[in-house]
Formats: structure tokens, sequence, C-alpha cells
């Protein structure tokens, strides 16, 4: 059965004629009949294109931390907007939300702003291997740093097979068109192998530009890093001059206000922010401390964008940053998200169901099946039927997390207890539907 309505069905038509497959992104694409068209979103709700309501849990993938349409982001794109957007100059607003990010991520020094996460991680790589003169890149299976060739490598979703033995990992390009040169300049590990890493520093120690990392596994259930892995990786790079990049486009201003580095205590040298800096409108920035930003201050390192700090991406990201500081919005997100882990489980246990539910409260995951995964690698025995099924039921009875066990759950400020207790209940209709 469908979950295209007549008026929806009607809007994706018209979609497929005009765009490729009807998105403008792969992953938006469930199928012919599957893919939703959206008309609006408020709170934390959207509408599709029959009115159809669902609680969202996408929040868009993460960008949206305050709610769809939050007032004072709207409003203050809105002034920015007719004050004028792109100038090609440093702009006031921009000093202000640069300014109000080094508050509310203490450990930044300095940043440049940019547009979308793909950016951000692709110019702190390009700047850590400048710096450096090194062109190695150690990243982690599962984890996915954007759309550039530099890091798509052994990416959530690819099966974990072809990713050879976990002592000698094969990097895995995530795409076709991706130049076989780049794979020689990668290095794959599971996630939490700090003993790999380990191994690999002392076999290449001196050829390691930079050490890439989602700090908690955001494109692979909510994978958390293990006692012990961050502060690893801090002190391999430390002990072999090499940059550390936590890749924040998913955890920043969402798991905490600070970020992974506030949560998990451990400070990289760069790190690239976005989703949730602008509540849904395109900004990110890369951020750092130490010498390592000097590479852009003495020039010869390339960072550039005509739109970078445009007035509607700061004007947004100030006032995002500024109402996430009132600590208000990260309270309920926080009261919310354990209801949710809390509830969803007892659920699953009482029906019988394996599973664990990880994460932080903001942004958690499902993996359905025995013992606890701690690395992509331990997520294929999870029970993609059986998750698929007990979302589609969501879905059809108006909650929409991903069918995709792999992208967690994310909240917003503006789900409320009622929500959650609508969400629970319509959670255990679909599992009871699902187990049949
Ligand atoms: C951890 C992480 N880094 C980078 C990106 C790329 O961000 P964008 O889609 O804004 O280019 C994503 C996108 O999902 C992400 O999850």
């Amino acid at each position: 059965m469908s979950i295209q309505g007549p008026e929806t069905a009607a809007w994706f038509d018209r979609a497929y004629a005009a765009m490729v497959n009807g998105v403008s992104s792969g992953w938006r694409y469930w199928g012919r009949n599957e893919t939703l068209v959206l008309s609006r979103g408020e709170g934390g709700y959207v509408y599709d294109s029959d009115g159809k309501r669902y609680i969202d849990y996408h929040c868009g993938f993460g960008p949206i931390i305050l709610g769809h349409g939050d007032p004072t982001v709207a409003s203050a794109v809105a002034e920015a907007a007719a004050a004028g957007t792109t100038f090609a100059f440093t702009q006031e607003r921009e000093v202000v939300a640069a300014e109000t990010i080094k508050q509310a991520v203490p450990w930044v020094e300095r940043l440049r702003f940019t547009n979308t996460g793909t950016e951000a991680t692709m110019h702190a790589v390009r700047l850590a291997r400048g710096v450096t003169g090194r062109d190695v890149v150690l990243k982690f299976e599962g984890t996915y740093h954007g759309a550039h060739d530099y890091v798509m490598y052994s990416t959530p979703g690819k099966p974990t097979e072809a990713f050879g033995s976990p002592y000698r990992p094969l990097p895995i390009p995530m795409s076709s068109g991706m130049p076989d040169v780049v794979t020689s300049l990668i290095r794959t590990l599971p996630y939490n192998d700090l003993e790999g890493a380990q191994r690999l520093f002392a076999d290449y120690g001196r050829r390691i530009a930079a050490v890439v990392v989602e700090p908690m596994l955001g494109n692979a259930m909510g994978i958390e890093p293990v006692d012990g892995f961050l502060q690893g990786l801090r002190d391999l790079c430390d002990a072999n001059d090499a940059i550390l990049i936590f890749d924040e486009v998913k955890t920043g201003f969402r798991i905490a206000v600070g970020g992974a580095a506030e949560a998990y205590g451990v400070v990289p040298d760069l790190a690239a922010f976005a989703k949730a800096l602008g509540n849904g409108v395109p900004v990110a920035a890369i951020a750092g401390r130490g010498p390592v930003l000097d590479g852009w201050a003495k020039g010869g390192i390339v960072q550039a964008g005509t739109y970078s700090g445009n007035g509607i991406a700061v004007a947004a990201a100030q006032a995002t940053v500024t109402k996430l500081m009132t600590g208000e919005p990260m309270a309920r997100l926080d009261r919310v998200g354990h209801a949710l882990m809390e509830g969803t489980a007892k659920i699953l246990a009482e029906h019988g169901v394996a599973a664990t539910v990880q994460g932080r409260p903001a942004m958690f995951g499902f993996y359905f099946g025995a013992g606890t995964p701690h690395d992509y690698r331990g997520v294929a025995a999870h029970d993609e039927e059986l998750y698929e099924k007990l979302v589609m039921g969501m879905i059809r009875r108006g909650v929409m997390p991903s069918p995709d066990a792999l992208e967690p759950w994310f909240l917003c400020a503006a789900h409320s207890d009622e929500d959650v207790a609508t969400t629970l209940q319509v959670f255990e209709e679909a599992l009871v539907e699902a187990l049949g």
C-alpha cells in the first residue's frame, strides 16, 4: 500500500517529470510510489501535500533543532534577506555570529563560514594536508563526511563484507566517478578501534595528515565512542603532529550546545559544523584552534566561496545559537529524548525483541539484534526487515522516523510530551503489526 495520498501522488508525478527521480538529493528517493512530497513544516510536525500531519523525527536529517519555522530564526532571516545578503565583503552580522559561536563552543579560537557540511569537511581536510605537507587521511568505517571525493569511503549503507580484514581494512569508494588515485590516500579502520589506529600510526605516522572522525556515529545508528577512543586519537595526533578533525555536522549544536567536544570532553584541532547551526538554513563553519588556522592566514591554502558568510546564513546561525545558549531548548530535548529512548526500549523488551537503543536524547538509533554494536561492522546482523516494517507502519500512522535504521531519530525542541505519548502508542501498534 502506497504512503502517497492522491494529492501527494499527483505532486510526485510532477516532481518525477521535472527532476531526476523527483528529488534533489539521491537518498530522498524511496521509490516511485513511496516518496512523499511535503508542503510545510511547523514546530515538530511536517505536512504532506494531502495535508496529512506527521510527527517528524527526520528533522531534515539533523538540522532542525529548535523546530520547523522557528519564529525567531524566521524573522532574523527575513530581516537579513531585506538588508541584502551577499556582498563579497565581511559583513557585521557575520562577525556577530562568529563571536556567538565562539561563546557557545569555548574551545574554538577562530572560524570561517561556509555553506554545507560537505564544504566544511572538504576545506578542513585540505587545510590539514596543506599545513602538514602530508597526504594520507584516516577515517572510520560507517562515518559519512559529505559528498566530496576526499573521504567518501566505507560509508554507511555499503556492505561490510567488502571492507576486508578489520586489521587491514580496504577503503571502499561510495560512488562511481571517484578517481582511483584518491583511494591510495585513504586509510580506514573500524570505528572505536584505537589499537588499529595505534598500529596504523606506528606504520605510517609521518605520512598521516589528519584523522577525521564523527565523534558519535551519526550516520550509523548513533553508536557512541567507547571510553578512551577519542582521547586516544587526540594523543596519537599530538604524538605524530597530525590534525584531529571532528566532523560535528550532526553532533554540533545538537548533542550539547558545545557539540561532541563538550559531550565527550575531547577537543579537536579542527571541527566542521553545519546542520543544527542554522536550524535548517544552509550555513556551516570550519572552526579551530592553535596554529593550524594560520595555514589560511598565511595564504597558499585555498578556502573560498561566493556565498560563505552570506547574510541569511549567518542571521540564522546567530538566532539559532543564541536561543540554544539559553539552555531551555536543550533541557526540553533532553527530557523528551530520554522519555522516547526509555519508552521504546521498554516496549521492545515487553514484546521480546532483542534491541539496543543508543545515542543521546537529541539523536539516537535502534539496533535490532543481540548484543550492542560498537562499530559499523557490528550492525550487519541488524534485523532490517523488522525495523523497516515497523517504521513504515509508524509513517502510515503519522509518525515519521527514517525507515533506514542507520539514520538516527532526530528530535527538536518543539517536540512535546504529548508527541512522546502519541509516538510510543504508535510505536507499539506498529511493532505488533510488524511482528505479525
Ligand atoms: C556527519 C556528516 N558530515 C557531513 C555531512 C555533509 O553535510 P551536507 O549534506 O550539508 O553537505 C553530513 C550529511 O549528512 C553528515 O552527516
